[in-house]
């Protein structure tokens, strides 16, 4: 595409205009043609820069990148919900404001189709603190720090945020992805593959400790980062909320717990209905059937929720209020 040609901006964004006679043609821009989104492939490529890719309408708001339309990737308002089949945004999100990251993904969510692929490519804060731990050379520390704030040569190219496995699963949970895979690139980066559910399908069993850690995208409120074989309700109330695809009128729940601290009075909820009450205390677990009405909200009512500091705050700095430390639930 050629370049130093006009640009457009109109409250559906910004177009290059290739035909100059637009312009000067003596026409007024509300004669002027808008983004024609079916010129176009149903994949996005955001935040292109100079990797311009076949098979892609290739976005960015930096015009000098020559990308198909020059526009912010945060809004798109220029494009059509529900159409596209892929977006790859590689090296984008971090570069837009930390407060936008769940705007920004439930944006791109509604831009694909229901099974739409999103691959994105993201910062790994923790793996660049282990990089930098690592090797005490200052040049090398200087290159890992560009890598954390990125290379600031323009508008744009600035770092605000970063991304953890937790963090990537919970903004996707929130847009409405499944994440399907998440691998890590060049030692500090994680490369991202996600598909779009209307909302959150439940899978037959909710394993807490995998190193996908595949309970996260259901996890609404109160439950912990894994640890090793489980991960903890913290506080006095959790929630798991998921879509069920079953073809069954009811389902047969089963909630494997691996500990408590002390003695837990514990109340389970399965959609709004009272399904267990009493006093756990170590190794056990809880069945109930409950009707499937589409969906399967679990709360848990844990009143007396202790930290690990309340009972031993000599040599416990563990303050989360900890109760189950549940490994798995089956849904059957
Ligand atoms: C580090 S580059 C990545 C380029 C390319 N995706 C790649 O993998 O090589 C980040 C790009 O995102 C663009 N960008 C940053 N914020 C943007 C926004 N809000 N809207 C559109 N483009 C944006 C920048 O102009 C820049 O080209």
């Amino acid at each position: 595409m050629a370049s130093g040609l006009p640009i457009l901006t109109t409250e559906f964004g910004t177009k290059r205009i290739e035909d100059k006679s637009l312009f000067f043609g003596g026409r007024t821009l509300s004669d002027v043609k808008f983004f024609d989104y079916r010129e176009y492939p149903k994949k996005l490529n955001l935040g292109c820069g100079f990797d311009i890719k076949d098979g892609y309408l290739n976005i960015d708001f930096q015009d000098y990148h020559q990308p198909d339309l020059v526009a912010d990737v945060t809004e798109l308002k220029m494009l059509p919900n529900n159409y596209y089949e892929e977006i790859v945004a590689q090296d984008v999100l971090e570069h837009i404001e930390r407060e936008k990251t769940e705007s920004v993904l439930i944006r791109w969510g509604e831009l694909l189709r229901v099974g739409g692929k999103l691959y994105l490519r993201v910062p790994s804060i923790i793996d660049l603190a282990e990089l930098l731990k690592k090797n005490q050379d200052p040049m090398f520390h200087k290159e890992l720090v560009q890598c954390l704030f990125g290379t600031q040569h323009y508008t744009g190219d600035y770092h605000y945020t970063g991304f953890t496995k937790p963090l990537i699963h919970y903004y996707l949970y929130l847009a409405g992805f499944q994440v399907l895979d998440i691998k890590n690139k060049d030692e500090w980066l994680f490369e991202v593959f996600a598909k779009k559910i209307s909302s959150a399908v439940l899978p037959k069993k909710l394993v807490f400790s995998t190193e996908n850690y595949n309970a996260s995208p259901f996890i609404v409120y109160g439950v912990s980062f894994p640890e090793k074989g489980f991960s903890w309700t913290d506080g006095v109330e959790s929630c798991i909320f998921g879509t069920s695809d079953f073809d069954q009128k009811s389902i047969k729940i089963t909630i494997s717990i691996l500990a408590t601290f002390e003695k837990q009075k514990i109340k389970v909820l399965c959609n709004d209905n009272e399904v267990y009450s009493g006093i756990m205390d170590k190794q056990s677990s809880i069945t109930f059937t409950c009707k499937n009405i589409g969906h399967i909200e679990i709360k848990f009512l844990l009143p007396d929720a202790l930290a690990p500091c309340d009972l031993s705050p000599s040599i416990n700095a563990d303050k989360r209020k900890l109760a189950l430390a549940i490994s798995e639930i089956l849904f059957q």
